[in-house]
């Protein structure tokens, strides 16, 4: 998805401008797209798994770690119990889920690399 420039510098300047109140709690800001589900892998349900993950963040965040389908499904969870991403239902979380794990599984054999804090037990 791609944004005028004026669109762009508008959505800037308005992130830049002091409101106040910005809302409350842990609800992130908004940021502006700048990424499109074409410059990820392509596998199927890529885009049930970009648009369901971009709604907050980047999708390269996601794309940086590789893990297996229950570690992505705890993901899931603990994007929804802490960051408030509205529950998918079972039919989106399985589309999620196929493409998470078939795009990004696990690369780093276990216990050596870059480990996802909050998946460490
Ligand atoms: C409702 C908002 C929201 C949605 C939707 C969302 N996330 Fe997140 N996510 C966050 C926030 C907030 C953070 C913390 C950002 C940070 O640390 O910069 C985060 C961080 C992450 C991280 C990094 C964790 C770490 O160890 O730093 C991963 C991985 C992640 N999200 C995956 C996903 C995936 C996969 C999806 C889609 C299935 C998703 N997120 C959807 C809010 C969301």
């Amino acid at each position: 998805m791609r944004f005028r420039p004026s669109v762009v510098l508008a959505l800037m300047l308005a992130l830049l401008t002091p409101h106040g109140a910005v809302g409350q709690g842990s609800a992130p800001a908004f940021q502006p797209r700048e990424e499109s589900p074409e410059e990820f892998p392509a596998h199927p349900n890529r885009d049930d798994a970009f648009y369901g993950c971009t709604a907050c963040h980047n999708f390269k965040l996601v794309a940086a770690q590789g893990l297996s389908r229950a570690q992505w499904d705890e993901t899931i969870d603990l994007m929804v119990k802490r960051h408030k991403m509205p529950e998918p239902d079972a039919k989106e979380r399985q589309a999620m889920l196929d493409y998470l794990e078939t795009a990004f599984p696990p690369r780093a054999p276990a216990g050596r690399g870059w480990q996802n804090p909050f998946l460490r037990r």
